[in-house]
């Protein structure tokens, strides 16, 4: 049995990576920081919620704790909790900007950090960070991706250093698996005031690619749909 802990998963891609991963017969724990949400959508999937804010250190000791108890170790750990800024400039400001880095970059530490004592319990111990194009050089520099046709500056600068975390940490834990992720383009609640985007079905699929790697799977690269993905 895999065990799995997907961050924010009380809905949008992490719902339906939950529903994936259930259905190919792991043991998921759902997290969400909000307890209602949270148990709703793990009875949904029959997925076992775990309370976990990954701004809040308590939360996440207490979740470590929660699955270290019932299951002695963890398989699979998808960094999917993530929240946005809007497009352009106006209304940054450094409260704002500290907010959005402590729950996209400072959230996938903590989480990560307190995850490795059970994740290197593991036989194959995998993270999926999801991060996203928008924080790939790469993209928002090529005139063809329609990555460098706007600028989200702050959730840019937070998945850069998703990205840049995945790569160090692949480094530094050899033992463990560390892949980025570009679920793509996707109607969310992220995204409702854009508009469009793609359903949740399409996009979980290189989140449950990565999730269900085996033992000679790859550590330290960018994936999207298609394949690997520019840093
Ligand atoms: N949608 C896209 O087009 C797109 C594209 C590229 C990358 N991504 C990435 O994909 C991931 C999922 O995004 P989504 O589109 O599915 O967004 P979403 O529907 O807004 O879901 C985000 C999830 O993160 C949770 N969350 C936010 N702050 C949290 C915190 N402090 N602690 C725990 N959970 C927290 C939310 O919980 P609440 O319900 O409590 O708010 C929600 O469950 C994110 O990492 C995002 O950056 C999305």
């Amino acid at each position: 049995m895999t065990i799995t802990l997907i961050t924010g998963a009380n809905k949008g891609i992490g719902y339906e990576t939950a529903r994936r991963l259930v259905e190919a017969g792991h043991t998921v724990y759902l997290g969400a920081r909000n307890i209602e949400r949270g148990q709703k959508a793990a009875t949904e999937l029959g997925a076992r919620f775990v309370r976990l804010d990954v701004t809040d250190d308590a939360s996440v000791a207490a979740a470590m704790t929660t699955i270290g108890d019932a299951e002695g170790r963890l398989d699979v750990l998808v960094n999917n909790a993530a929240i946005g800024d809007g497009p352009g400039v106006d209304g940054i400001n450094g409260p704002s900007g500290l907010n959005v880095f402590d729950t996209n970059v400072i959230g996938v530490i903590r989480v990560t950090q307190a995850a490795l004592p059970l994740l290197r319990k593991s036989e194959n111990p995998v993270v999926v960070n999801v991060s996203s194009s928008l924080g790939s050089f790469w993209a928002v520099t090529n005139p063809e991706r329609h990555e460098s046709h706007s600028s989200f500056i702050v959730y840019g600068a937070s998945k850069a250093a998703v990205s840049m975390l995945t790569v160090q940490y692949a480094k530094a834990v050899p033992e463990i698996k560390f892949n980025a992720v570009e679920p793509g383009y996707t109607a969310t609640d992220f995204t409702a005031s854009f508009g469009g985007g793609r359903p949740v079905e399409e996009s979980a699929k290189v989140v449950v690619r990565m999730a269900t790697i085996g033992p000679d799977g790859p550590t330290g690269t960018f994936q999207e749909t298609a394949g690997e993905l520019g840093w």
